[in-house]
């Protein structure tokens, strides 16, 4: 298994500058409100790509009273290798932009998130609750974190995606066009939006299998997770059509209102994501907070269990304000699942007892005014 043993902060802040040793499995943080227990497990999101669980500028997140930087240091311990040690802070660049950097054994690295040597990181946040009475775009980023936890490239993927769709925008502004130029960009947009919307269904292929197959005879309910649109809806077709053809020509047909609308009127950045609570047969929209709750920790528990089985990879799971909202039966279930995993867990909650179903091998840690005891 993969797991972190240390975690260092220096001007990290309310935390300041501290160490943390973590248990190879659940480590619980408790305290009251404002004491730097999301803060803790914040300082780990940032390895991954983007702001962290908290989506923060980077330049907010060093100590106010510190004129220092914030760093993080951590020892992970991956299966079958040397202890690394990562570094992660980041840098104003001249023309005053905030990049973050990450050092693995004192070295700079490119193309870093693609590396395996950076954990494989779940987390669930409060603000997640929202997930399905939220915009798409939302549950687009959900599902294309889960794919980023399998395929490292789909980021690069949708980066480029994105900027395509940019470019074809501003040529379609522009009068008396090269066609040319349109048609390549918009082959280029065919090429990596059927990548997308590929790796996309697989994922949500693998996690329904798993629901199903293997979660049946534990209690966790199960869910049935889907992509829909019309550009999957052509895509869940092309037995019958070629598909990157009628994509193409889609696209082709939409140049007029594009024009006028602005914008990509067929695409995977057009995409949703569905979810049946199989246990009641409605969809998670309709579901309460406390269901649509665990539904989507349903959902990153199966994603942990995929990678452990297909992908022989142990994430390292972050689960912030976990226990609140979930009524009894639900939280014994979901606790009891999180240890049967064995993976390293960071949960953070106000109160110990709603903890009291996790083993004995659980480490506690106190956290009040920005201080951790164990
Ligand atoms: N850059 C910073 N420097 C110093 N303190 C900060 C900084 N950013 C945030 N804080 C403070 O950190 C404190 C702890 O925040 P955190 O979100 O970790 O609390 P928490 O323990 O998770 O509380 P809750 O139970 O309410 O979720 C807050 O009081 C906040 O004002
Ligand atoms: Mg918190």
């Amino acid at each position: 298994m993969s797991y972190i043993s240390s975690i260092r902060l220096n001007n990290f802040r309310n935390l300041g500058n501290q160490e943390v040793n973590l248990s190879n499995l659940a480590n619980i943080f408790i305290g009251p409100n404002g004491a730097g227990k999301t803060n803790l497990i914040e300082s780990v999101s940032l390895i991954s790509p983007g702001r962290g669980l908290k989506k923060e500028i980077l330049n907010k997140i060093s100590n106010f009273n510190s004129k220092d930087p914030w760093v993080i240091h951590l020892k992970y311990n991956k299966k079958n290798m040397p202890v690394l040690e990562i570094a992660c802070t980041y840098e104003v660049s001249k023309t005053g932009t905030n990049t973050k950097r990450i050092l693995i054994n004192g070295n700079k690295e490119k193309k870093i998130f693609e590396q395996e040597s950076i954990p494989n990181l779940i987390w669930f946040t409060p603000d997640m609750e929202r997930l399905f009475n939220g915009s798409p775009s939302l549950r687009r980023n959900f599902i294309d974190r889960i794919v980023f936890s399998f395929d490292k490239k789909i980021l690069i993927e949708l980066n480029s995606y994105t900027k395509l769709l940019r470019e074809r925008k501003k040529i379609l502004e522009t009068n008396n066009f090269d066609e040319n130029w349109l048609n390549e960009v918009e082959n280029k947009i065919v090429l990596l939006g059927t990548s997308i919307i590929k790796k996309r269904i697989h994922t949500i292929y693998l996690l329904n299998e798993i629901f199903d197959k293997k979660f049946e005879s534990k209690k966790l309910n199960n869910c049935n997770l889907n992509i829909t649109g019309y550009i999957e809806e052509l895509y869940l077709d092309r037995k019958n059509i070629n598909f990157e053809e009628v994509y193409l020509d889609e696209l082709k047909k939409s140049r007029n209102s594009d024009r006028f609308k602005g914008g990509c009127s067929v695409g995977p950045h057009k995409s949703d994501f569905k979810v049946l609570f199989k246990k009641n047969k409605i969809y998670a929209e309709y579901c309460s907070t406390g269901q649509q709750k665990e539904i989507i920790l349903n959902i990153l528990l199966c994603q942990a269990y995929a990678l452990i089985e297909k992908n022989n990879t142990s994430p390292i799971v972050l689960l912030d304000e976990i226990c609140s909202h979930l009524d009894e039966t639900t939280r014994s279930i979901l606790l009891y699942f999180i240890e049967w995993l064995k993976i390293q867990v960071l949960m953070t909650g106000n109160d110990e007892k709603l903890f009291s179903f996790l083993s004995k091998k659980a480490k506690f840690f106190y956290v009040k005014d920005g201080i951790v005891n164990y």
